[in-house]
């Protein structure tokens, strides 16, 4: 029998319209556009206002519209992966929200919590189902509304990170294309330099807990960052070597976008050119398990069947890891 390969075969995105810029930062924090450009490549990222509006608010449009590209119906989806840190809610998971949503009534799914490796993680899981030959038809959602987490007076998050939702459908193929290999790690003892306090089991929510403000995300940036260069270079590097390819046989880098610096300590390991790598954060900011594929979404028209992708990724957890795929379709 023939090998089962599991390749993208559809894109979609979602940001919301409204615009939080380095200015407006200003005045809310003891910041400056200079310092946020110059430390992390950010200009503005998008927020999602209204009431009663959540992550699967974001990660529906995303789904539509790689089920409008594609030409199928929500019924024929199978399985629902949602990588996502800031769920509608505990439970039911934001998956089973997006299926009942959108209708996609046959769909079983799951939330898939690996902070911003979330998509990769995903990706790596989806990918196995259809290798397996069970599932015809995944779609990985990577999704974060993280202005809900955000503390708008802490100026060491709060100009890091936006909202947004990115969408990948994977499908079965026997050509030589799609997600090749995947290096994933964890390690749990990073949870100290990057965690949410309370609302777990371990601390609920309480009036003490929210008034000390155990709801937001707390990060201690210089260890994430020197653990992130570390993470995402490492796996890329090693990733390329087992499949003994250099840089010059790699078409785009897609990193997770958490600060432009590691973004570009990350190509410096592996050599490659920074035109071949998808640079969006000074729009969007880090949006968490959206960055990946809002990336694959911006860049969608300039993708060709047969180029060779690194994704690469470093979240909270701390959870890491690369991927490399081999792109499936010209989309025009
Ligand atoms: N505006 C102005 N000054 C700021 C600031 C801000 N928004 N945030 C911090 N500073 C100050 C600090 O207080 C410090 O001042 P001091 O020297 O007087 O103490 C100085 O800038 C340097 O702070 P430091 O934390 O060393 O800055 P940094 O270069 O490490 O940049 C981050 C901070 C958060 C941008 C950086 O550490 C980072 O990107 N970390 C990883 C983030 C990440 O990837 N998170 C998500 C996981 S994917």
């Amino acid at each position: 029998m023939q090998k089962i390969n599991a390749v993208i075969t559809s894109v979609g995105g979602y940001v919301p319209e409204f615009r939080l810029t380095n200015a407006v930062l200003e005045t809310l924090v003891d910041t400056n556009d200079e310092w946020i450009k110059s430390r992390t490549g950010i200009e503005e990222r998008r927020i999602l206002k209204g009431e009663g509006l959540a992550t699967s608010d974001m990660g529906v449009p995303a789904v539509l519209e790689i089920c409008k590209k594609r030409g199928i119906d929500p019924m024929e989806i199978d399985c629902m992966i949602v990588a996502t840190v800031t769920p509608d809610m505990v439970f039911p998971s934001t998956a089973n929200l997006i299926c009942d949503k959108i209708g996609a009534k046959n769909a079983w799914g799951f939330d898939l919590s690996a902070a911003c490796s979330g998509f990769l993680f995903g990706l790596t899981t989806a990918a196995s189902f259809i290798e397996s030959g069970r599932y015809k038809k995944v779609v990985v959602v990577g999704a974060d509304k993280m202005s809900s987490i955000v503390d708008y007076s802490d100026r060491t998050t709060c100009i890091i990170f936006g909202d947004g939702a990115g969408a990948v459908l994977l499908e079965p193929t026997t050509e030589d294309i799609g997600v090749k290999d995947s290096i994933l790690r964890s390690d749990g003892s990073g949870k100290d330099f990057l965690h949410m306090k309370a609302g777990g089991s371990l601390k609920p929510a309480s009036i003490e807990t929210v008034t000390a403000k155990e709801h937001f995300i707390f990060q201690d940036g210089q260890p994430v960052f020197k653990a992130a260069v570390k993470g995402m270079a490492d796996t890329a590097f090693e990733l390329l070597e087992r499949n003994s390819l250099t840089g010059d046989d790699i078409a785009w880098l897609v990193p997770h976008q958490a600060n432009k610096r590691i973004i570009d300590a990350t190509a410096n390991r592996i050599n490659l050119s920074h035109e071949k790598v998808m640079l969006n954060i000074q729009k969007y900011g880090n949006t968490t398990a959206g960055t990946i594929p809002l990336c694959l979404w911006d860049w969608e028209k300039q993708l060709h069947k047969g180029d060779k992708l690194v994704l690469a990724a470093f979240g909270g957890g701390f959870t890491w890891g690369a991927t490399l795929i081999t792109w499936g379709y010209d989309s025009n």
